[in-house]
Formats: structure tokens, sequence, C-alpha cells
């Protein structure tokens, strides 16, 4: 008997929002990704000197922004003076460097939330991040990312409902094993797009784990994803995505 290998559409989700459209981790840009319909959007973030979780990629502001500093030792006063649009093009003039509350506030409750930590700072950083995602069902729509894997495993245990993301960018032996090493529940797994292959992608999935790769902009890249069956797709360009899936 022939078995048909049903394999799902990955879901979109939008990197930094729609970045390559929009000025990354910016409200427009996370406004516009959910305009075009993506199923999550990815943001990074760290903590002001002032114990505030700011949306920026960097540890500074220096290329997104028209001021510099260090966003751990800047003010979130000072941080929201800046303009994180003009860089991008002159029509985001006046976009804000968010605060991680605004971008929940703003995305439809249907729009999930891969939160990636950058610069986590320690203690203070996890108390200010688990406080805020226990609140209103956040938790719910919300996998927390990381490369620190370290990082995630404290939180995990501070936080048991939390869904923990393993982000990496090496070429591991067997994908799905070094999630168990964490002797801790993993959610997902985020691999950098070329690392991963279907043998690897069918275990994970076979062993629970949805599988986000970033950060794929190119139907050259996509494809071979959404042919292991990959759960979503990290990608600067949701709306192109999105119509390559409605396509392919
Ligand atoms: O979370 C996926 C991706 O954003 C990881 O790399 O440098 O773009 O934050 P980076
Ligand atoms: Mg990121």
């Amino acid at each position: 008997i022939e078995q048909d290998v049903i394999v799902s559409r990955p879901i979109v989700i939008g990197h930094r929002g729609a970045s390559g459209e929009a000025p990354e981790n910016t409200r427009a840009s996370f406004k516009l990704a959910a305009e075009q319909g993506s199923h999550m959007v990815e943001l990074d973030i760290h903590m002001s000197e002032d114990g505030k979780l700011i949306v920026c990629h960097d540890d500074t502001l220096d290329r997104t922004t028209d001021i510099s500093g260090a966003i751990r030792s800047l003010h979130s006063d000072v941080i929201r003076g800046a303009d994180a649009g003009s860089w991008f093009s002159p029509a985001f003039a006046g976009e804000q460097v968010p605060f991680l509350e605004e971008v929940y506030d703003l995305l439809p409750k249907h729009v999930e939330i891969n939160v990636e930590v950058k610069d986590s700072g320690g203690a203070l950083f996890d108390e200010v991040l688990l406080n805020y995602l226990r609140g209103d069902n956040r938790m719910d729509r919300t996998v927390v990312s990381s490369f620190d894997h370290k990082l995630l495993h404290r939180l995990k245990q501070a936080e048991p409902e939390l869904r923990i993301g393993l982000l990496y960018a090496a070429d591991l032996i067997h994908h799905a094993s070094y999630a168990a090493l964490l002797e801790t529940e993993v959610w997902s797994l985020h691999p950098e797009h070329s690392l991963i292959g279907a043998d690897d992608a069918m275990d994970a999935l076979a062993a629970g784990l949805r599988i986000y790769p970033f950060t794929a902009n190119h139907p050259a890249d996509w494809d071979p994803l959404i042919s292991i069956g990959v759960t979503g797709i990290i990608t600067d360009y949701p709306a192109r995505l999105k119509e390559h899936l409605e396509r392919s």
C-alpha cells in the first residue's frame, strides 16, 4: 500500500517585521508584516539602562537610528527620542524604537511573536521578561528564542510554561538529539536555513519539535524548506513568501 506523505505548508514569519520593505524592528515594519498575512513576527530585544525591554537587533543604536550608543547604557527616554526610520527611507522618518509591549499591543491577537533575546544582562532581565509574558495570555502567542541556550534553559527552569526556541548557525550532527541534550522541553528549532536537511527535519518533527529556519528570502531557499516540511520560514519578505506558498 502506498502511503501519501502529507507535508503541511510552512507558516510565514516576518523577520524583524517586514524588514525588506520597512525599517526593521519598528512598529511600521510589524504592522506591515501583519497586513501581509504573517502568522508570526520575529523581533530582537535588549534591556535599557532603566530596565525597559527595547526592540532592536544590534547592541547599539548606531546602525538603525540617528543617535549612537549602547542600549544597555542608555535611558529609555533617550532611546525613544531616536529616529529609527530615516536610515531606511525618508518615508519612515520619525519611527521610534519600540518597547516590547507596544509590539504586543499593536499586533492582532492571532499573530504570534518570536522574541529573540540578544543581550540579556542577567537576573533582572529574566524577571522583567517573564513577568511581562505571564500577563494577558502572552505566553500562548510567544516563543522566546536565542543563540544563548543557557539563557533559554534558565528561563525555562524559572517558567515551565515558556516556549523556548533554539537558534543556531552550526552544522549539527543531529538536530533533534541536540535539543534533547537540554533535558527540558524545547518548543522549536531555529536553524540557519541552509543547515537543515530532510532527515533532520523528519526526526525533529517526529520528536514534536517545530522547525523555524532563518532567514530565507528567495524562492531558491524556500523550496527545499517547503519540501522537507518545516513548520515556518523566517523571512524579510512575508508578502513574497506568502505568494510563493500560494503558488506552490
Ligand atoms: O531569529 C532569527 C534571526 O533573527 C537570527 O539572527 O541576527 O537576524 O537576529 P539575527
Ligand atoms: Mg533576530
